[in-house]
């Protein structure tokens, strides 16, 4: 039995500004991240869901990215509102939030 029913990976990989790729902390990442912080705990996901930092998930062209396992739907969420919509229908609901998902990388 999994440890926990869903894990959340935000990207914060940050990269010098001169690098073409870009990255995701210049595009939102920690705020994203932070922003999970705190649905999990207006959500009590202790000890059920993690949402943690991630360095790059090699998605980069797509950042801020979000990782929700164990489903792998892969997110682009770019405000406050976006990471509720993820908090709500996704991971406390179970229905995938079709409109921030990522084009290409969900099957
Ligand atoms: S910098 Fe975020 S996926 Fe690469």
């Amino acid at each position: 039995m999994a440890r926990f029913e869903r894990h959340v990976f935000t990207c914060i990989n940050d990269r010098d500004d001169a690098d073409a790729r870009g990255c995701c902390a210049q595009r939102g990442g920690l705020d994203i991240a932070a922003w999970f912080k705190a649905e999990g705990k207006a959500r009590n996901w202790k000890g059920r869901v993690r949402a943690n930092k991630a360095g790059c998930l090699d998605a980069c062209e797509f950042g801020p990215v979000v990782v929700v396992y164990p489903e792998g739907v892969w997110y682009s969420p770019r405000t406050q509102e976006d990471v509720r919509a993820i908090a709500e229908q996704h991971i406390d609901g179970g229905q995938i939030v079709d409109e921030l998902l990522v084009p290409g990388l969900n099957g």
